[in-house]
């Protein structure tokens, strides 16, 4: 076991808001093979969960990232034991962490500003503290500055569930202490947050709760098979009704996180740009189909294998595409980015419309500091292919864009520097070596 103090300093200094660098030099096909990691969506709310037991909850196949350590000084703060298995002597294949997570005694129900501030999922803790000690207080969130992304329904849930909510400097207090009662939760909208909030809380809840326009992500339905693990009783997953059984505790168990669709999805579009042969180990196509479709329209090959999915793009035009984001089984709104990375070399006039989140094109500048065609109106982005992209310095600004930004370097002529990684290094793991074992010129310029 490695001690969870030790892990945290480590990572402070791995993760911090440091000035890294990363340079790609496009053109290089890739052939190989790139791990999956375990899916940082699912990772998170799971951490979450083990809030709602003072039993020993164990989750395997996590991905190293910096929100996942972030939102281990968060639960730490709230009073978690969290110890991790021993590193491995050889890094390189990986095979994710394996965390055992103990919430016995909560120390502190609340969580402050200048933790919550760095990640909006941490915001998640306010339902299953309130469940489990009758009271929170959480600073409201932040993370990717991709919209307002407001927390009504989150707080309208609780609300329902009998939870008094104030807000107070800054800070949402949530008061249940006679406990939360089951009810019927319709959310107005589908929010995948909001729905891993209210599920986490029913299940310590008094008698059944209804959630209905549930999101439907494999992420929760994942987050509530570890839930079943732990005792609750849960009916409709991986349906838009959820059907909650409350039972007054929940208990231990063991987990492994599933496989990250939205890295899954990324290296994909990332085959399509350079072109080769690659197969994506643990990747599960039934996770992602609606991305592998649009794939294969612009030509890419997709391929089942036992140990993945294979994606392949041998120098054939990439077809344009018209597209819309949408909550799952949808497009990703978390693909968008690196789909239009990707169009800003194909045969034609693509058109993306984004629904999920107002202000998700942050990325549109940068391509085109490399030479891509894209004209904004509202919510759609209109892509004309170009021949050519040149390699330019940009700037990363939220955890999806910035990938977008190494799909749209490895296809561009010359030398393209990314600045302001670590908002990758906030989702994605080991993506350098990843991508050069395949054969990308890519490599991290550490600052300092
Ligand atoms: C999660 C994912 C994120 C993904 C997003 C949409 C995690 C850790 N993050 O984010 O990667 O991009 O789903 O697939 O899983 N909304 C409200 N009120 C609320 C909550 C949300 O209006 O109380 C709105 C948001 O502003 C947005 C939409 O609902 O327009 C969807 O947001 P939501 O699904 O909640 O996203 P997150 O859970 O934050």
């Amino acid at each position: 076991m490695v001690a969870s103090s030790a892990r945290q300093n480590k990572n402070e200094n791995e993760t911090g808001p440091h000035m890294d660098r990363i340079s790609i030099v496009g053109g290089r096909r890739l052939r190989g093979t790139i791990p999956i990691s375990g899916a940082k969506n699912a990772t998170l709310p799971l951490m979450i969960a083990s809030l709602l037991t003072a039993d020993r909850l164990t989750l395997k196949n996590v991905p190293n990232l910096a929100d996942v350590n972030m939102l281990a000084r968060i639960l730490r703060n709230h009073g978690v034991d969290l110890t991790i298995d021993g590193k491995r002597a050889d890094p390189s294949p990986h095979l994710g962490e394996t965390f055992h997570l103990s919430a016995r005694d909560i120390v502190d129900t609340a969580a402050p500003y200048e933790l919550v501030s760095r990640m909006r999922a941490s915001f998640w803790v306010l339902g299953p503290l309130v469940a489990r000690c009758g009271v929170a207080r959480v600073s409201m969130p932040g993370g990717c500055a991709i919209g307002t992304r407001p927390v009504d329904l989150h707080l309208m849930g609780l609300k329902a569930l009998g939870a008094e909510i104030d807000i107070d400097g800054g800070y949402v207090v949530a008061k249940a202490p006679k406990g939360l009662k089951g009810t019927r939760v319709v959310f107005p909208k589908v929010s995948v947050g909001a729905t891993h909030a209210i599920l986490m809380a029913s299940t310590l809840a008094k008698g059944e709760t209804v959630i209905e326009n549930a999101a439907r992500e494999p992420e929760i339905g994942d987050v509530a098979e570890c839930l079943i693990k732990m005792g609750a009783k849960i009916e409709g997953v991986g349906t838009s009704t959820l059907r909650i059984a409350g039972t007054g505790r929940l208990e231990g168990a063991v987990h492994t996180v599933l496989p990250d669709r939205i890295e899954t999805g990324t290296y994909a579009f990332a085959v399509a740009a350079a072109g080769g042969d690659v197969e994506l180990k643990g990747a599960r196509r039934a996770l992602l189909e609606t991305a592998f479709d649009a794939l294969e329209r612009t030509g890419v090959g997709i391929a089942d294998t036992p140990a993945g999915v294979r994606v392949t793009r041998n120098g054939g035009p990439l077809e344009p595409i018209t597209i819309e984001t949408q909550p799952y089984p949808g497009f990703p709104t978390d693909l968008q980015a690196q789909l239009m990375a990707l169009m800003t070399k194909a045969k034609g006039t693509s058109v993306i419309r984004e629904t999920i989140f107002e202000n998700r094109f942050m990325h549109v500048q940068e391509l085109a500091r490399l030479g891509a065609d894209i004209q904004l109106q509202g919510d759609t982005a209109t892509v004309k292919g170009v021949k050519t992209l040149r390699g330019a310095q940009v700037m990363a600004t939220d955890l999806r864009a910035s990938v977008s930004l190494v799909i749209a370097g490895l296809m561009a002529e010359g030398q393209t520097t990314i600045n302001r990684v670590y908002h990758l290094d906030r989702g994605f793991e080991r993506l350098e070596q990843k991508l050069s074992r395949c054969g990308a010129e890519i490599e991290r310029l550490v600052s300092g």
